[in-house]
């Protein structure tokens, strides 16, 4: 594929998880970026889920251009934040509040006090988790969720298990995602233990949902959610009933499909 294709993929089903694959990560973000923007511009008063890790860093500098472009305004936007480590100081550069300011929210024209991450020093994890979940629901839900996928299917913090849990949440992250976020801090031990998470609920009631993933260590978990079996032990696979998913992947993140292909 040259660097600026894109390819949209199908598994031969109606009303499937629409996937596209780009032929670079530039592409991917472009991608994404203009679905969320189109999505913005037709409701400006919108309510956006966003992500952190690093897949959606690109989608979000893409935003940023398309505000300063003058082709996106966030003005009317309120975003709701996934997921939060547990606990954490907001302000420490590794807070997922840290890394939404810095990659989005300072590079666009929103009010900060429409945007939303879970408070990662809340007395109260409990309280904090319900008042979350209250406040999306009052807004009337998500319009547009943006995702990433972990290496072993999590979307959020929601890690394999025995269980989808639908409401915002406390989690305890697996070895493998400290292990995997450990590249970001100076060591593993640096990592916090537990997170709080929107719950899987929170994200199947969005309106639309919007996944990106990119790099060859992603390739096992989109197969699985897009080719396995439904399953809290890959979470993201619920995501096939979810009637408006589109996954936006590079080849490598793709590499692994069987059943989908190009069209
Ligand atoms: C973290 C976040 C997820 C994110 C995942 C993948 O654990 N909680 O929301 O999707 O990591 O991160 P990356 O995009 O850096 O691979």
């Amino acid at each position: 594929m040259n660097a600026n294709e894109i390819k949209a993929y199908s598994n031969g089903k109606k009303n499937g998880v629409k996937v596209f694959v780009a032929g670079s990560y530039e592409a991917l973000s472009k991608k994404a970026a203009s679905i969320v923007a189109g999505a913005i511009s037709k409701q400006p008063e919108f309510v956006l889920g966003l992500a952190t890790g690093t897949s959606p860093l690109g989608l979000y500098s893409e935003l940023a251009n398309l505000n300063h472009e003058g082709r996106v305004d966030f003005a009317g936007v309120t975003t709701y934040n996934l997921d939060e480590y547990y606990p954490i100081d907001p302000a420490n550069d590794q807070s997922y509040r840290y890394f939404m300011n810095k990659n989005l929210f300072n590079n666009v024209n929103i009010d900060m006090d429409k945007t939303h991450v879970l408070y990662g020093q809340a007395p109260d994890w409990k309280e904090e988790c319900a008042k979350y979940d209250a406040e999306i629901e009052a807004l009337g839900g998500i319009d547009l969720q943006v995702l990433g996928i972990g290496n072993n299917g999590h979307i959020g913090f929601n890690e394999p298990g025995n269980d989808f849990i639908w409401e915002t949440h406390r989690v305890e992250l697996t070895e493998s995602t400290i292990e995997a976020n450990s590249r970001l801090f100076n060591s593993a031990d640096e990592v916090p233990r537990a997170a709080l998470s929107m719950g899987i609920g929170n994200i199947m009631c969005a309106k639309q949902v919007v996944l990106v993933a990119n790099g060859p260590k992603k390739a096992e978990a989109i197969k699985a959610a897009l080719e396995g079996q439904i399953t809290p032990w890959c979470q993201a696979s619920i995501l096939q009933l979810h009637p408006d998913v589109t996954f936006i992947l590079d080849e490598d993140a793709a590499s692994a499909l069987e059943e989908y292909k190009a069209i």
